[in-house]
């Protein structure tokens, strides 16, 4: 099989990738370049060569599909495709349109020359799969970039468009349309003026400076990526750009990428990258399902959640219209928007053109007549089966027909929300994260009667917007939410067993969290949890479990806005001080229901509060909210912070071995009644363990 085409234009060898969708390098295609290279330097007829591959891409780097099969490491592997390339005694020219990424810039650098396309889209992201470039990338790209771009560019992932690279020696031209016959009649050139190969190996690197710059980024990422070892890898590997010999640098890069591609780290990066597209894929809608079109969004409540909904659709040029009830509620919601805007473009993210342009977009109304032309409508008003009522009973009169008409609950029944219109099947749940404009995870709630093509036009929609969409059945919490639950009951027990709320916080830190339970919690609020709990008190007495924080609220503790939460804060500090009062309120509590507290070890505190989550997800995906153990890694992933080198929580489970994770809850259950009631195994869970196979 091969995965490239050789054609010959007015003597130019043309070898064109053919690997869809995004020319991975895939085996054969390493093959068939070398095969075609090879012929070209073997046809008299051939002056030079070009290699190119499709408007989208150039190439997407090493084939994906193919890691952890033989393949990735059987001849010839790119280092020794781009070795070819070097050697040969005609000019090469890459011609690069698309995503030129990983492996692909890489074979890029092998050539002599480089002309791209403007928009081209060029980086070596190997570090968010936790690699780093293993074909010479490390040692090249600063060679024809500069140290500090290559430096970032490799240590970030950071993708980069041709425009802006235009100025270094990476490209050698720059065309807005045409590339190939742009690359062809470079060649020419190169021919015709017998210019020199250019190898990008035989450039030198000034030293000059190189240890500051070094420096400075070894320290800010020891303080940045916790617990992540690829970003301090990639610099190892490019401070031997600098200091070793090209050949010796070569081979320090291929030690270190070797140890990178069998990490654990390495391979909970690429489960993320797999699992985040297999979750825009649901088994029972067609991939080819006609979606529904989405050129202006309407937006009800203006509050919190409603004005960074809207902010995610005028940031891609939608319009949109937002509903309020009073005048000033909308006024506002509109400036908030605006004050979101100019923060931005002070950071330097987007410019006061840019500000003006998105604010062009949004219009405001107070009728719902104003939602006659919307297409898509997003509820986002107060958290009551009233109001939710009173508004979808307005969208169903109002809204176009085949219009979709989504709810941002949180935890109410998307089924019983549907059935205040007389089109459920036009209802989704489009469940956002605050802040809104800022979290990537969209959970998308799947309703009972929710039409195919519904779903699958909020997919898109949502990638659209620069959201990792995960559809959730309908439940209570659905998928995040009841996972956090478990998460947090799993810490207050530890905490009954005797932890302290810091030692629970710094454990979980540790393990890679970026902020440990109870400094969330302070730095949220702990009124509005509390007013939930006291309603649902009041609601079913006997049922109603207290917990410590009860306690820390009815000592007037509200987290960082009352000074004092779980922690003490000093006045405009958002440091959290252990407190005294809290260890009396907790050991009171403790002493109340008779518990003697014990030493809980850190190790104890994270298997607890990562297995709740666990247990949470497999009994998820046994009752089908979640479609795959995937799906719920991608949630928790986007949504509540679990540290991505880890992979997400079942990703983990499955590392630690699903047996030992059931073998720790089932000690863990008998420890008192109490645990025994929060510890029920899910029996999927069991089963798994059971069998070793893997929760899919
Ligand atoms: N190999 C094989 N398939 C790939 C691929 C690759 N490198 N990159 C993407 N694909 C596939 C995806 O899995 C997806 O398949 P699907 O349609 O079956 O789900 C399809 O291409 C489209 O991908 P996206 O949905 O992500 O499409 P986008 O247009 O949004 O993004 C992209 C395209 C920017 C190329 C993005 O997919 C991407 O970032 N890919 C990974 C790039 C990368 O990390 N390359 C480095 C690989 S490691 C390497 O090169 C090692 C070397 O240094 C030795
Ligand atoms: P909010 O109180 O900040 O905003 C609600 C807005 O809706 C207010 O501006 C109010 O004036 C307006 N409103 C109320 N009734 C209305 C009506 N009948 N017609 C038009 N406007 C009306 O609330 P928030 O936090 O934005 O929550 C909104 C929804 O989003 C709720 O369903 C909530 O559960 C959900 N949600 C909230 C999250 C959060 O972190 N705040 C996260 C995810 C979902």
């Amino acid at each position: 099989m091969s995965h490239a085409t050789y054609d010959i234009k007015d003597r130019i060898a043309l070898i064109t990738f053919q690997n869809p969708p995004v020319n991975g390098l895939s085996y054969a295609l390493r093959k068939s370049l070398v095969v075609f290279v090879d012929q070209a330097e073997a046809d008299s007829g051939v002056d030079a060569i070009v290699i190119t591959g499709s408007a989208r891409a150039f190439s997407g780097g090493a084939d994906v599909t193919e890691f952890g099969t033989p393949r990735v490491f059987q001849q010839p592997i790119l280092r020794v495709v781009i070795e070819v390339l070097e050697n040969v005694t005609k000019p090469v020219v890459a011609a690069i349109d698309g995503v030129c990424l990983g492996g692909g810039l890489e074979l890029a650098l092998g050539a002599d020359y480089r002309v791209a396309a403007a928009h081209a889209q060029i980086g070596l992201p190997e570090v968010k799969l936790g690699l780093l470039p293993g074909a010479g990338g490390t040692q090249r790209l600063p060679r024809v970039a500069g140290l500090e771009k290559a430096l970032h560019m490799i240590t970030t992932g950071q993708i980069i468009k041709a425009k802006a690279l235009a100025d270094t020696a990476l490209l050698d031209k720059v065309v807005e349309t045409d590339v190939v016959g742009a690359a062809i009649d470079f060649a020419k050139e190169v021919v015709a003026q017998k210019l020199p190969l250019k190898r990008v190996r035989d450039i030198d690197i000034n030293p000059e400076g190189a240890n500051e710059i070094l420096q400075a980024a070894r320290e800010k990422l020891q303080n940045g990526k916790k617990g992540q070892i690829a970003p301090l890898k990639c610099l190892d590997a490019v401070q031997a750009s600098v200091f070793m010999p090209f050949e010796e640098g070569l081979k320090y890069e291929r030690e270190l990428f070797l140890q990178l591609m069998s990490s654990p780290e390495s391979a909970a990066m690429r489960h993320i990258f797999s699992a985040e597209r297999a979750a825009t894929k649901i088994p029972d809608v067609p991939a080819d399902t006609l979606l529904r079109k989405v050129e202006k969004v309407g937006v009800i409540g203006a509050g919190t959640m409603g004005g960074g909904i809207s902010m995610n659709f005028l940031n891609v040029g939608i319009p949109v219209v937002l509903l309020e009830q009073k005048q000033d509620a909308l006024d506002r919601g509109v400036a908030t928007i605006r004050r979101n805007y100019e923060n931005t473009m002070k950071k330097g993210r987007i410019t006061a053109g840019q500000v003006e342009e998105r604010m062009a977009l949004l219009s405001t109304t107070l009728s719902y007549d104003g939602f006659a032309d919307v297409d898509l409508a997003i509820e986002a008003v107060f958290e009551n089966m009233d109001v939710k009522k009173a508004v979808f009973s307005e969208l169903d009169r109002v809204m176009k027909k085949g219009a979709i008409l989504a709810s941002n609950t949180s935890t109410l029944d998307l089924n019983v929300i549907a059935g205040f219109t007389s089109r459920p099947e036009d209802v989704i749940g489009l469940h956002f994260f605050s802040p809104a404009n800022v979290m990537k995870l969209l959970e998308i709630v799947r309703g009972d009667k929710t039409a195919k093509d519904v779903l699958a036009t909020s997919i898109v929609l949502a990638k659209k917007i620069g959201k990792k969409p995960v559809v959730s059945g309908v439940c209570d919490g659905f998928i995040g939410n009841r996972m956090l639950y478990a998460y947090r009951d799993a810490a207050d027990n530890a905490m009954l067993a005797g932890a302290s709320p810091s030692q629970i916080d710094k454990a979980l830190e540790s393990f890679g969290f970026a902020m440990g339970p109870y400094r969330v919690g302070d730095l949220a609020g702990l009124d509005i949890g509390w007013a939930v709990r006291k309603r649902r008190a009041e609601a079913n007495p006997e049922a109603y479990v207290p917990v410590v924080a009860d306690r820390i609220c009815e000592a007037g503790r509200f987290g960082q806005k009352t000074g004092a939460g779980w922690y003490k804060y000093e006045a405009g500090n958002r440091t959290p001080i252990v407190d005294p009062v809290v260890e009396n309120i907790v050991k009171e509590f403790r002493d109340a229901r008779g518990i003697t507290p014990r030493v809980v070890s850190d190790q104890e505190i994270v298997s607890r509060c990562i297995y709740a989550l666990v247990n949470e997800g497999a009994k998820i995906l046994e009752e089908g909210i979640a479609l795959r153990a995937s799906d719920i890694d991608i949630v928790y992933l986007n949504g509540y912070g679990f540290p991505a080198h880890r992979g997400g929580p079942m990703h983990y489970a499955q590392q630690v071995g699903l047996f030992n994770v059931v073998r720790a809850i089932k000690r863990f259950a008998a420890a008192s009644d109490a645990e025994a009631r929060f510890w029920q195994i899910s029996p999927l869970l069991e089963k798994h363990a059971e069998s070793n196979e893997p929760l899919k």
